[in-house]
């Protein structure tokens, strides 16, 4: 029964994060990209700067997932990217599914991909 358990469980944490891996690959790479800037800015230029200003987990999923449910000029920490690119548009997601992708951003190394 233990290992049945074990075995759940498991296998539930591979299955979140790999959805959360796709939940992101879907509505983000739309205009980042992991390591180039072009219409917005890279992946791995946005989670350092968040890196920078949260280094906690529970910070960071909080100030990313709100900033991105809702992006504000005011309340933005790149306000370079905003004069260069425009703000980001909402996209229209619920919090819960936005929190999932910032904790899968703040869980995985990009350096190597
Ligand atoms: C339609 C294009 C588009 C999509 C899709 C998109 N972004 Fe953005 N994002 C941008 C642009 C453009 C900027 C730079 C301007 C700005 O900061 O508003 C940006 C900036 C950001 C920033 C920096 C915010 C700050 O504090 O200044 C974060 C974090 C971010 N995006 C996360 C995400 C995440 C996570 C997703 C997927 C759920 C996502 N973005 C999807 C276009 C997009």
């Amino acid at each position: 029964m233990k290992n049945i358990l074990l075995i759940l469980f498991l296998y539930l944490n591979l299955y979140s994060s790999e959805f959360s891996k796709t939940l992101f690959e879907g509505n983000c790479l739309a205009c980042h990209n992991i390591k180039t800037e072009l219409s917005a800015p890279s992946v791995i230029e946005f989670k350092s700067a968040y890196m920078d200003l949260f280094p906690k987990k529970t910070d960071f999923i909080d100030f990313m997932s709100m900033w991105v449910y809702e992006p504000d000029e005011h309340t933005a920490f790149m306000p370079d990217a905003i004069r260069r690119y425009g703000l980001m548009p909402e996209l229209g997601y619920d919090l819960e599914m936005l929190r999932d992708i910032a904790e899968y951003i703040y869980d995985t190394d990009f350096s190597n991909q």
